[in-house]
């Protein structure tokens, strides 16, 4: 049989996932088991306490990727998992499981570096994709904007120079006092807010610049709410998120068009939680058409964390030769 089965291990932050992915592009199953529920009373994610989980549950969500595709240890050709970058000791749950599992099936373990599997998400669904592309990977932990030449070939044009852009979302929303996470609830509370009606500053650093700052946009959201309290003004929620959504959106976009322009490619590209955004999406969607290039996102479940594009990764990564051995540690700091 021709066809390479991979079953793909996510446990990285806050989400437990297996999932069964064929020839990189064709998700068999992909459970995901999320802690959110666990975390929110804390207001983000405490390691420890997602360590526990990830351990609490890892097997049955194994148990269940194999169900729900209906197929058993023996269709398995290699094991994948997530090695970074991450929680450390989430990484190593998932990590010592898909050790575990490859060395008694006698198969290859093959390591994936996580915001690559981001980029990957995209592969799933869109199977006319192909590199060379512009990617724009924006989640929790990383902004960067990435020029992929080809499978496994990246060349970073620029990333933040302080908080990532899922960061800047769920601190405003808890500013906000609307819970963790926060991305999903401005997104919510900015479709009947006004995105005019506070001027937040767009941040565009250099003139050329392809890098990103998101802590002085987070701090002028404090400063305006800290100030209308002062003054006795209503703060209107709705008028902040879709504010402060607006201004994110357009220096993502702008530097996205930006980077395809600079590499002369047509199609561009979005991955991770805040490719999730339809402020973000919405915006991309005319912007790219005026600029003559084609826009790729991934569906909303496979925008944030899912072993379904760590498995597409991995396969890349299988027919490319890559074989870890059993000393494969986590890097919670690992740059893609
Ligand atoms: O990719 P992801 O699941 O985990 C990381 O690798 O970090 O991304 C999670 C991040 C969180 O910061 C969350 O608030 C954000 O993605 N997010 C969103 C939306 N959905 C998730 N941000 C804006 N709008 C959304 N709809
Ligand atoms: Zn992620």
């Amino acid at each position: 049989n021709k066809d390479v089965i991979i079953m793909s291990i996510e446990s990285s932050c806050d989400e437990t996932s297996c999932a069964l992915v064929k020839n990189g592009r064709e998700v068999l199953s992909n459970i995901i088991y999320s802690q959110i529920d666990i975390h929110k009373k804390f207001g983000g994610v405490v390691p420890e306490i997602a360590s526990r989980n990830h351990l609490e549950k890892i097997s049955q969500v194994i148990d269940e990727a194999l169900e729900g595709a209906d197929l058993t240890f023996n269709d398995v050709r290699a094991i994948a998992t997530t090695y970074g970058p991450g929680l450390v000791g989430a990484l190593l749950v998932g990590m010592s499981n898909a050790k575990a599992l490859a060395y008694s099936l006698g198969v290859k373990l093959i390591p994936v570096n996580h915001i690559e599997g981001h980029i990957y998400a995209n592969f799933i669904e869109h199977k006319e994709l192909e590199p060379p592309f512009v990617c724009l990977i924006v989640s929790g932990g990383h902004s960067h904007l990435v020029y992929m030449s080809d499978y496994g070939k990246y060349e970073i044009l620029g990333k933040t120079r302080d908080d990532a852009v899922g960061e800047a979302f769920d601190k405003v929303a808890r500013t906000l006092g609307l819970g963790y996470p926060g991305g999903p609830k401005i997104d919510a509370l900015a479709k009947s807010g006004n995105p005019n009606a506070i001027e937040f500053p767009r941040v565009y650093l250099e003139k050329d610049s392809l890098d990103f700052s998101f802590s002085g946009i987070k701090s002028s959201v404090l400063n305006y709410i800290n100030s209308c309290k002062m003054k006795n003004i209503e703060i209107v929620n709705e008028d902040v998120a879709a504010s402060f959504q607006q201004a994110v959106v357009e220096v993502l976009s702008v530097k996205l068009i930006r980077a395809a322009k600079l590499k002369k490619v047509k199609n561009i590209v979005l991955a991770g939680g805040v490719a999730a955004n339809s402020g973000l999406r919405n915006y991309l969607i005319s912007l790219s058409k005026e600029n003559d290039l084609k826009l790729y996102f991934p569906s909303i479940e496979l925008c944030t964390d899912n072993a379904a594009m760590i498995g597409s990764a991995a396969y890349y990564e299988y027919i490319s030769g890559a074989d870890a051995d059993l000393n494969l540690n986590a890097v919670p700091n690992l740059k893609l």
